[in-house]
C-alpha cells in the first residue's frame, strides 16, 4: 500500500522548526475522539496538523516541538500502554513505539503532561500552537502558562508571545511532495475506479443509496478507510442542491444523476465528481448543458500553469458556461455585460475549485498580499464547474428546469502546466454513454 514514509515526517518537522523563530516551541493536540451517541463513537480521524507532523494515529497525544533543545526536540505525550484497555480497544503504541516507531526524541504519558509541559514552556519566549480551532486545548494552553506565571516570583520565565501556528504549517501543505503526489493518485484511482463501477451499476429502480454503496465497495476494496467527505449522489432536480446528502430517492428513467465522491488514503483528499444519465443515455437538452461544463473545464484546465493566478481558471469558466447559457437562450445579452452583472450566479453559484489534500477544502492561502495566489509546481486543487437549473426558474423553458451537471476532477500543478489526477473516469457524452452500453449488455 502507498503510504507517506516515515523519513518524509521527520524532514516537515525539521522543515517547520527552521522557520520557527530562536527560541520558541509549538504544540499541537491529536483530535479529539468524537461521540455518535451513548457507547458509540464516531470513526476516529486524526487532526490533519498533528498527522502531517507525526504520522501518529492515536487519540490523546500531543506533539511538542522544541528547536536547539539539548535533549531532543521532538517531544510526544501519548497514552500508556494499557493491557485491559488495549484487549477492548485495540493495541497503543507508548512511549517505547512513540520514540520507536514515531520518531519522537522523547516521550512522556499524557497523563503527566500538567507536570511536565510548563517546564518546557519556561524560558522560551514565543509559543506556537493553532488559536481557535480548539477551544479546550487553548484553555489547557492558558492554564500550563499560568502555572509558570505563578512561578515568576522564584524566576521562572513565561513566554512572551503566542503565535498562530497555521500561517507557516498550511504554507507547507500546499506544497505536496513527490510522497504526496503519490498517495494522492492512489486516492484518485481508487476513487476514479469507484466512479465507474457506479455508471456500470446505474438503473433505473435502484436508488440513490444504492450507487453509493457501489462507490464505498471500491473504497473500502481499494484501502480506504472512509469517504473523504459525505457522498452526494443526487438524481434528477436533487443535483441542483449543492450539498445533497439524503442519497435516497429512486433513481428515474430519463433523468441524470450527479455523483460527488472522494476516498482518503493515508489522510489524503480525492474529490471527483460526474454526472450521467440514469438509464445511460442524455437527452438532447442533458446534452446541451453538459457540454457546456465540459468545455468550461477544459479552459480551466488551460489556465493552471506556474505563472497563472488561483483566479484564472475560475475566470475561464465563468466566460465559457455564460456563452453557454447564452448561445442556449438561458441568459439574454451580451456575454461581457452578464459577466460583470454576474448573471450567471443564478446557474453557477460556486467557485471552480478548492486546494486539496489532507483536507478535501485543504488549507493554503487564496490571495496574498490582497493579490490572487500565483500558482507554483506541487500545488493541488480541484477544478469543478457546474450548471444547475433550478426547478421553479420561470425565466428559462420548462424543458431545461430541474437539470444540475457538475464534473469535477483533481488536478496538480506541474512546471509545464497540469496534470490531471482523474482522469481515469470517462468524460465526454461519448465516453459515459458507451461506458454504460457496453455494461448494460454484459449484464443483460
Ligand atoms: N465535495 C465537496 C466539493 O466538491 O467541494
Ligand atoms: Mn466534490
Ligand atoms: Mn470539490
Amino acid at each position: 500500500m502507498i503510504r507517506i514514509p516515515k523519513a518524509e515526517y521527520a524532514r516537515r518537522r525539521k522543515a517547520l522548526m527552521e522557520q520557527m523563530e530562536p527560541n520558541s516551541i509549538a504544540i499541537l493536540p491529536a483530535a479529539a475522539v468524537a461521540i455518535r451517541n451513548r457507547d458509540v463513537e464516531h470513526v476516529y480521524r486524526q487532526d490533519s496538523d498533528f498527522q502531517y507532523l507525526s504520522g501518529f494515529p492515536e487519540p490523546e497525544a500531543v506533539i511538542v516541538l522544541i528547536p536547539g533543545r539539548e535533549y531532543g526536540e521532538y517531544v510526544l505525550f501519548c497514552r500508556e500502554r494499557n493491557p485491559e484497555r488495549e484487549l477492548w480497544d485495540g493495541l497503543r503504541a507508548g512511549q517505547d513505539g512513540a520514540t520507536r516507531d514515531y520518531g519522537a526524541d522523547d516521550a512522556f504519558p499524557i497523563t503527566d503532561i500538567d507536570d511536565i509541559l510548563p517546564g518546557l514552556i519556561e524560558g522560551r519566549d514565543r509559543v506556537y500552537s493553532s488559536m481557535g480551532s480548539n477551544p479546550e486545548f487553548d484553555r489547557h494552553v492558558m492554564e500550563w502558562i499560568n502555572v509558570i506565571r505563578s512561578k515568576a516570583h522564584l524566576g521562572a520565565q513565561p513566554p512572551k508571545e503566542f503565535v498562530a501556528l497555521d500561517h507557516l504549517l498550511h504554507d507547507m501543505r500546499l506544497y505536496k511532495s513527490a510522497a504526496e503526489v503519490k498517495v494522492m493518485r492512489e486516492a484518485a484511482q481508487i476513487s476514479a475506479r469507484a466512479h465507474v463501477r457506479a455508471m456500470q451499476a446505474s438503473r433505473a429502480g435502484l436508488y440513490e443509496f444504492s450507487l453509493e454503496a457501489e462507490l464505498d465497495y471500491e473504497f473500502r476494496k481499494g484501502g480506504a478507510k472512509m469517504p473523504a467527505y459525505g457522498s452526494i449522489v443526487a438524481s434528477g432536480r436533487n443535483a441542483c442542491v449543492l450539498h445533497y446528502q439524503e442519497n435516497d430517492a429512486p433513481l428515474k428513467d430519463g433523468d441524470l444523476v450527479l455523483i460527488d465522491a472522494g476516498c482518503e488514503i493515508d489522510c489524503y483528499a480525492s474529490d471527483i465528481t460526474r454526472t450521467f444519465p440514469v438509464s445511460g443515455k442524455f437527452t438532447d437538452e442533458q446534452k446541451a448543458i453538459y457540454e457546456v461544463v465540459l468545455r468550461s473545464q477544459e479552459a480551466a484546465f488551460a489556465a493552471i500553469k506556474p505563472g497563472n493566478h488561483w483566479n484564472q481558471a475560475h475566470e475561464a469558466t465563468v466566460r465559457v458556461i455564460t456563452e453557454g447559457l447564452v448561445d442556449l437562450g438561458l441568459l439574454r445579452g451580451s456575454v461581457d455585460e452578464l459577466i460583470a452583472a454576474e448573471a450567471y450566479k443564478a446557474f453557477y453559484m460556486h467557485r471552480a475549485g478548492h486546494w486539496l489534500g489532507m483536507d478535501v477544502h485543504d488549507v493554503g492561502e487564496y490571495r496574498v498580499g490582497g493579490e490572487w495566489r500565483v500558482l507554483e509546481p506541487g500545488m493541488a486543487l480541484t477544478v469543478e464547474p457546474g450548471i444547475y437549473v433550478a426547478p421553479d426558474n420561470q425565466t428559462v423553458a420548462k424543458k431545461w428546469r430541474g437539470i444540475g451537471v457538475r464534473i469535477e476532477d483533481d488536478v496538480l500543478v506541474t512546471k509545464k502546466g497540469c496534470e490531471i489526477l482523474t482522469g481515469d473516469v470517462p468524460k465526454t457524452v461519448a465516453e459515459i454513454e458507451a461506458l454504460m452500453a457496453a455494461a448494460r449488455i454484459q449484464a443483460a
